[in-house]
Formats: structure tokens, sequence, C-alpha cells
């Protein structure tokens, strides 16, 4: 495929392969000489107009380990300060001849509106509500490691689903991969017709953690919350927060993930996000190798490949 917008339209045997070839680059990463030359003379240019520490990070970091020219563009101190619009600062750079733009937007569909603009590569680093794609192939991996598999496990989403293009994306390749996938979370974040996803709804923890294989916890979204019923920390800590006491629902060998950013005493604890079963820090470093995977997969099919 030209771009990777979504983890819709990717198939079960294309998340395989990309998860293949991921495990080749973490593999690189690990060794004192981490650069190879697959993307030698490419321009990638990370284009991102909402915050990031991770994703940004990551992709910078990868598109450098395999060689290609990497400018992370300053949304704060670009012409968009100006009023420049998204298509036109998208028309501006592709008239440099990038061949790959990393996007991370507000608007969910905003990352397609611009692909379909620029004669480049696009790769969604976030969009809105709507999806991110690079998080639920990095989550696949992590799980794919510890577990030895991802069929058949049972994955519980717990948060802020309305607002999380994590959780989208992780429902789309987790029940791709034949997960069982399920959501706790208060009404309030639950979006409407949230079953069409294929995933089983609860709202009490308890219930919802029973025998589960991995925990997912996710951010409440604040920032996106535009006026509507903001749960306090404290409250909300109490009933959906993770501690030991609510994890030890799971299974007993269950382990804990977050994409990050995390506020810890909210929606996890420091015991469980530090502890023994979390896989938060190893998420990162997944995070860079399924990035590397990804540009290489698109650089394949760059013109003059
Ligand atoms: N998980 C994630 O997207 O983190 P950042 O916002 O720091 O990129």
């Amino acid at each position: 495929q030209r771009h990777l917008l979504g983890i819709e339209g990717l198939s079960r045997e294309e998340i395989v392969g990309l998860l293949d070839l991921a495990g080749e680059f973490v593999d690189l990463n690990r060794r004192v000489e981490k650069k190879t030359t697959s993307l030698r003379g490419r321009t990638q240019i990370n284009l991102f107009f909402e915050a990031s520490t991770r994703t940004q990070a990551s992709f910078e970091l990868a598109g450098k380990r395999l060689g290609a020219d990497v400018m992370n563009m300053s949304v704060a101190s670009s012409s968009i300060r100006k009023g420049e619009t998204l298509m036109d600062t998208a028309i501006t750079l592709n008239a440099m001849h990038p061949d790959i733009l990393v996007v991370r937007h507000n608007a969910s569909g905003a990352v397609k509106l611009l692909a379909d603009k620029v004669d480049c590569s696009v790769v969604n680093a976030g969009d809105g509500a709507h999806e991110h794609p690079t998080q639920a192939l990095l989550d696949a991996l992590t799980i794919r490691r510890n577990k030895g598999r991802i069929e058949g496990l049972t994955v519980a989403i717990c948060g802020d689903i309305t607002h999380s293009r994590v959780a989208r994306s992780n429902f789309l390749l987790l029940n791709a991969m034949d997960a069982r996938v399920r959501v706790i979370a208060p009404s309030t974040l639950l979006p409407p017709g949230i079953e069409r996803f294929g995933v089983e709804v609860y709202r009490d923890m308890r219930e919802g953690l029973k025998d589960a294989d991995i925990v997912m916890m996710l951010r409440l979204q604040r920032e996106r919350m535009n006026g509507s019923f903001i749960p306090s920390s404290t409250e909300y800590f109490a009933y959906y927060g993770l501690d030991e006491k609510k994890l030890a629902y799971a299974k007993p060998d269950a382990l804990v993930m977050h994409p990050g950013p995390m506020n810890r005493g909210v929606e996890i604890n420091s015991t469980v996000a530090d502890g023994a079963r979390s896989l938060i820090r190893e998420q990162v470093e997944m995070g860079v190798a399924v990035r590397m995977a990804i540009l290489e997969a698109l650089s394949r099919n760059l013109p003059n490949a």
C-alpha cells in the first residue's frame, strides 16, 4: 500500500507481515550499531499538530535508523500560526518532494484528506478519535512477544473509550487477529453503538477483568471532552483506576498495558504501572521497531524503489 491511514483496510496477513518485520528491528535496535540503509536518500517529514512524546520521537528515530533524512516540522513556529490551512501546509511541503509524511492531527479524517492531496506516502500518527494504527501495531507486537500469540486471548480495554483512537485501532486489529475484546467504562465514556466494533461491554471492573489475559488502560482525554461530564480524578480512580486489588480479578498471569501518556493516580497507580506485570516500557521499545517496519514497508512501494 502507498499509505498507512488505519488498521481498517489491513488484512491479517499484512498485520502479521508488519509484526514479523518489526521483530527483526527489535534485534537491530538492541545492537550498539543500530543503523541500516533502506531509506538512504529518502526524506521523511513529521508533521504533528498535536502534542506527542512517544510517537514523534520514535518516528524520528525510526527514520534515522533506516538512513532517511528526517525533518520534524515545528507546527508552533510554522505559518499555521498565521492562519495557513492544513491543506495549504500539506501542498507546500509536498512541493519540496518528501517521500513520507507522518501526520498527527486533532480532527478525525484529517490525515486521509491530506493523503489525497499529496504525492508522497502518508502515515497516520493519530487523527482525532478515529485511528492510531501504529499504536495498535506496537501493542500487538508487545502482546505477541509476551504471550506467544494474540489469537484466543481476552484483552480488556478500560477507560475513556469515547475519545480513544487507540481503542478503535485496537478493536480492529485484535478482532482481525481473533482475540476476544472487552471494553470497561462508565456509560458516559462509551460511544453509542460501540457493540458494532465486535466488543463485549462492561461497566464494572470486577466483571470486565475476570479471566482477562491483557489489561489495557486508557487515559481520560480531558482535552477532547468539550464541556461534557468530566469525572473527578479521585472518584474515577475508585471505580475505574487499576490497582493491585482490581488487577487480582484478571488471570494470575495477566499483563498490564498503557499507550501513554499515563495519569498516575487517575486510571492506574504507580505500583501496577511500575510493577513486574507492566509492559508499558516494552511498548515504548516496540514503538520504534514497529515504526521502522512501517517505514521500510512503505519504502518498498515508493517510486524508483
Ligand atoms: N501513545 C502515544 O501516542 O503517545 P504520544 O502522545 O506521546 O505520542
